[in-house]
């Protein structure tokens, strides 16, 4: 039987960003140094296969740190944790490894000096996101308002609209946060920010390589999962760059095939907490149903690498 021809759009860059390499690193080394088990707070990174795969090495992934045996060493994920999660790990006395990401914890300190400047902190992130939990967190409670949307900026209630500073989701929508960030300067002209926002060098990146194919695509699929937000995003953008059907898939059996009747172009991006076996396992499985000629789509090139702490680079 002769395939039908159809143009795989590859984006470029896609799947892991520096953060989410360097999380995952510092859970082997950390299984490496201590042994099993090390236990890691939250979803190292919103990936199920990755914490499977570290699952079987010998992690244990729970909720909160009261579900950590003292003795043990504990992992804080990618996302951030709020301030009280490591003052409570030294105060009993347990070892811990922070993998927030450099790019999160920058941000973590921008909240802390303008607090420190004096200024009321108003963060745009998702709500319930571990992140915005983490950041907002730097702060004592109820500290620092939360605004998702540009009609939240409208009704926000500030203590004094001369005293305040803003930070960012590293993962949001670029093109949303803009508008919410330009909401915030008309309402509070004299809130301080970031140059831009936080949204890190990752996230900018696959969306403006999404940007790029979309109107190409007949179709997109995004490698990635319901709770990663930076891939919930790509989704969005593909949708509103022009490519009306726009899925969200997990690996190669999500992909619902009878919807993709017909397509003579599909564009593949991922999440930047989907690892590249995943983004291979979805492009093989079309190349199981369809003759296949791949075109990479590349906006730019990456080069970042965070180093692991050095707890990790020091021999037990
Ligand atoms: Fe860090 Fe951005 Fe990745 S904040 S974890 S480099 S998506």
């Amino acid at each position: 039987m002769t395939q039908h021809p159809l143009t795989l759009y590859l984006a470029a860059p896609r799947g892991f960003c520096a953060g989410v390499d360097r999380a995952i690193k510092i859970v082997e080394m950390a299984l490496e140094k201590w042994g099993a088990p090390v236990y890691v707070r939250h979803e190292i990174v919103h990936n199920k296969f990755v914490v499977d795969g570290l699952r079987d090495k010998g992690a244990v992934f729970v909720e909160e740190l009261d579900e950590c045996p003292p003795d043990r060493p504990v992992i804080f994920s990618a996302h951030g944790v709020p301030r009280a999660v490591p003052a409570e790990a030294a105060r009993r006395e347990m070892v811990y490894v922070d993998a927030t990401c450099p790019l999160v914890s920058k941000v973590h300190i921008e909240a802390a000096r303008h607090a420190e400047n004096g200024l009321q902190m108003i963060m745009i992130g998702h709500a319930g996101h571990p992140e915005t939990i983490g950041t907002m967190g730097q702060l004592p409670v109820g500290d620092v308002l939360l605004v998702e949307t540009v009609a939240d900026v409208a009704t926000v209630e500030v203590r004094d609209p001369d005293r305040l500073a803003f930070v960012t989701q590293t993962t949001l929508s670029v093109d949303d946060t803009a508008g919410i960030v330009a909401a915030l300067n008309a309402r509070f002209p004299a809130i301080v920010g970031p140059h831009k926002e936080d949204i890190c060098y990752a996230t900018t990146n696959r969306q403006e390589a999404v940007k790029a194919m979309a109107p190409d695509c007949d179709a997109m699929l995004v490698v990635g999962a319901p709770n990663s937000s930076n891939s919930q995003r790509l989704v969005e953008v593909g949708r509103r760059a022009g490519c009306a059907y726009s899925q969200l898939v997990m690996r190669a059996a999500d992909i619902d095939w009878r919807a993709l009747e017909g397509i003579r172009s599909i564009g593949i991006t991922a999440g930047a907490s989907a690892p590249e076996v995943l983004i291979n396992e979805v492009i093989d499985a079309f190349r199981a149903r369809y003759d296949v000629s791949v075109q990479l789509v590349e906006t730019a090139q990456e080069n970042v690498e965070f180093k692991v702490p050095r707890v990790l680079r020091e021999p037990a």
